[in-house]
């Protein structure tokens, strides 16, 4: 998919690239983005929209993948930007990109997080709780500013997902609770805050969703709640978020729809709920994150070791892991991958791929069929773009790899790898701990 396909020579080749050639420039693992499949997501987003006609801001979530390189295609695309922390807001605006466009996240946004945001004017705060809206006022008004607020509620709304990813129930960390009031109580005291103006409210019920109904559910407890406020306290929202989680593809049985068709889902429902309601449409936004940069990603890795049980198993490792992708080990998520340098062979056996990590639980992939697999053939493993790079560690001490985007036949490195110095560069020896010299 994409601009994959296997060339003459029988390798993968990504955006006119063979991946073998690479491998060779810039070592392994690595992390190849498909520039152009992320344009075309974040263009499928922005057309869906205006095709309803409706005001809208595609926010791209940057917690999926967040680089410079990535910010600065992310604004090329016309895109907003939701960041979640201070390092993502830092990242942003090193990178140039419009504070206007950017909307801050996050269940406890620190005073210096708060701080950072005001002083560069970012478009939208995003008030997760009472302790936050208060001392976003308070905040705001030393400065003299009056803020852009959204407030996150929890509609209640739980979508088929894994569970340690769904965010939209009741019984979550984040947001104010529609069912209870909570929400019409965080609605009356924004509104009562000099130095914070409302735009809205902002929902997000889950990730790696397959299904609209949600999305329609999501919206029409919002839009409900959108018209008791107006009602009791005579106030229309402007904006409505319905935040992120469209699915996308990782294994065979995985069904994501088309971007546009979740566009589409949000859109009839709103417009549907405002119209029976005589409500003004309200700008919708909304947050994709997995789905802008989630398949347009491959790890690429170097097979080392190999371990056969015979009528048991056959392991065979790679010189990344958990490190680089720890969804297998924290979700059980399941990934597809090929040997990239012999991609046009018939798969004759079945092996499991492990990590480097010294931990049983590094395991990528439980039963792959490949060729008869040889140390030093290439694995790329598929969909790596989201939640990868962004969620990877220095755990034993391994360097992170470095990303490359590919785009017509043109590699460019987006992040370097990891040095030796990157990883004790932090490090300090106290001076009662010096190699005394003799
Ligand atoms: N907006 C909000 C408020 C969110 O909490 C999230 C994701 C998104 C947007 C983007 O959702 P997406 O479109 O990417 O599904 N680390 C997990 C995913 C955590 C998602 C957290 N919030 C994983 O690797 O699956």
């Amino acid at each position: 998919h994409g601009t994959s396909r296997i060339n003459a020579e029988g390798h993968l080749e990504i955006g006119g690239c063979d991946v073998t050639e690479l491998a060779k420039e810039f070592g392994t693992p690595l992390y190849i983005v498909d520039e152009a499949l992320v344009r075309q997501r974040a263009r499928e987003f922005m057309e869906a929209f205006r095709k309803t006609g409706l005001r809208h801001q595609v926010a791209y979530a940057s917690k999926a993948f967040c680089t410079m390189a990535m910010c600065r295609l992310t604004e090329e695309e016309g895109l907003s930007l939701d960041v979640v922390s201070d390092g993502e807001l830092y990242t942003a605006l090193q990178a140039g990109f419009p504070a206007e466009r950017i909307h801050f996240h996050g269940n406890n946004k620190t005073p210096d997080e708060i701080l950072m945001a005001l002083d560069a004017n970012i478009g939208c705060f995003v008030v997760d709780n009472f302790i936050e809206m208060q001392l976003l006022n308070t905040l705001a008004s030393d400065k003299g500013k009056r803020v852009n607020v959204l407030l996150r509620i929890t509609p209640g709304v739980e979508a088929h997902t894994h569970e340690y990813i769904s965010t939209g129930q009741q019984d979550s960390k984040f947001g104010f609770d529609l069912g209870n009031g909570t929400a019409f109580r965080a609605v009356e005291q924004a509104l009562a805050q000099s130095n914070l103006k409302l735009l809205g409210v902002h929902s997000h019920i889950g990730s790696q969703i397959f299904e609209v109904e949600g999305f329609r559910m999501a919206v029409e407890k919002v839009a409900a709640f959108a018209i008791e406020v107006r009602a009791k306290l005579g106030e229309t929202f402007s904006v409505i978020n319905l935040g992120g989680g469209f699915g996308i593809r990782y294994v065979e049985g995985d069904t994501p729809l088309p971007v546009g068709t979740y566009v589409q889902a949000i859109a009839d429902a709103m417009i549907s709920t405002c119209l029976e309601a005589d409500y003004p449409l309200p700008e919708i936004w909304i947050e994709p994150g997995r789905s802008m940069v989630g398949d347009a990603g491959t790890t690429l890795y170097t097979v080392g070791t190999s371990k056969h049980i015979p009528g048991v198993r056959k392991y065979i490792a790679v010189n990344g892991g958990m490190t680089d992708n720890p969804r297998p080990a924290l979700y059980g998520s399941k990934y597809e991958a090929v040997l990239a340098n012999r991609a046009n062979e018939a798969p004759t056996e079945v092996v499991s791929v492990a990590g480097k990590a010294c931990e049983s639980g590094d395991m990528l992939i439980w039963d792959l069929n490949v060729p008869e697999v040889r140390s030093g053939d290439l694995l790329a493993v598929f969909s790596t773009g989201a939640y990868n790079y962004a969620m990877a560690s220095n755990y034993n001490r391994i360097r992170r790899p470095a990303v490359v985007f590919v785009k017509d036949g043109k590699a460019d490195l987006v992040v370097a790898r990891e040095s030796f110095d990157d990883i004790i560069g932090n490090d300090m020896i106290p001076e009662r701990l010096r190699k005394q010299a003799v």
